[in-house]
């Protein structure tokens, strides 16, 4: 008997280029610079490119918003903390979308979601200036039923949940472990999908990983910036995308 897999609708690719800036970054100048990365990741097949500026400056600098948007006609997606410094450079930038992100100084990456649920009168007017000002708003959340009413009760058109957690117990072969976090993302996916928010997901992912979340019907993103990029060393930035995208397009009956 054939397995005919079912063929879900295609899933975005958004190419989150921080680390070519980080590497700029490590010797100064301008090389390699993130701009050129956005060029050949849209060649590649990227369906957006991702950015995070953060209040640090580690990786992304204000004068790198200008030139990767010339550099590119695809949707900007702008990582952001809910400051108000941030709100005020999104709001000049105005990017296609903007997600909401938890930012600590010490951490070396985002860890964990935006805790919604407890910083909701806090978050809640970053969400209505963002999207008064048109940009679409997303929210880095766990993926938990709690924090998806949260964000359907403030408005967000979108979240996406962090797989953090799944690709750590993956990558740690603890596969019961895995796949008790694979299902709270589908549950995740499903409860938002059902409640009228578009389901995002990213964080960590990488060859190994990417399938079966990809698989999840209610997504329609997927953004992975440092996988990507690490193996860009080994056989170019286009391959590492096309790689990815094929991945997605096999997850969903596509390819
Ligand atoms: N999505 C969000 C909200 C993130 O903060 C990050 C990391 O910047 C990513 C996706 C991409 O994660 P990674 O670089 O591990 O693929």
């Amino acid at each position: 008997m054939t397995l005919v897999r079912a063929r879900l609708p295609r899933a975005r690719l958004g190419v989150n280029i921080d680390h070519v800036a980080t590497v700029r970054n490590a010797r100064g100048g301008v090389h390699p610079d993130p701009a050129k990365a956005a060029a050949v990741a849209q060649a590649a097949g990227a369906d957006g490119i991702t950015i995070h500026l953060r209040e640090d400056r580690r990786h992304i600098r204000d004068a790198d918003l200008q030139t990767v948007r010339a550099s590119t006609t695809l949707p900007i997606n702008l990582e952001m903390a809910a400051t108000q410094e941030m709100l005020a450079n999104a709001l000049a930038y105005k990017p296609s979308a903007a997600c909401l992100v938890p930012e600590r100084r010490e951490e070396r990456t985002t860890e964990g979601g935006l805790d919604v649920a407890r910083l909701h009168n806090y978050v809640e007017p970053f969400v209505r200036q963002l999207r008064e000002a048109g940009i679409r708003v997303s929210l880095f959340i766990e993926p938990s039923l709690v924090q998806i009413d949260t964000a359907v009760a403030m408005g967000a058109p979108v979240v996406e949940l962090h797989t953090g957690k799944y690709v750590e117990l993956a990558f740690a072969d603890d596969t019961v472990g895995a796949a008790r976090e694979l299902a709270r993302l589908q549950e995740a996916a499903a409860y938002g999908h059902a409640a009228g928010i578009e389901i995002h997901v990213g964080h960590g992912l990488n060859y190994d990983t990417v399938r079966p979340v990809a698989a999840i019907p209610e997504v329609r993103e997927l953004n992975i910036g440092h996988f990507i990029m690490g193996e860009a060393l080994f056989v170019g930035l286009d391959a590492a995308v096309k790689r990815m995208r094929q991945e997605i397009d096999i997850a969903r009956g596509q390819a």
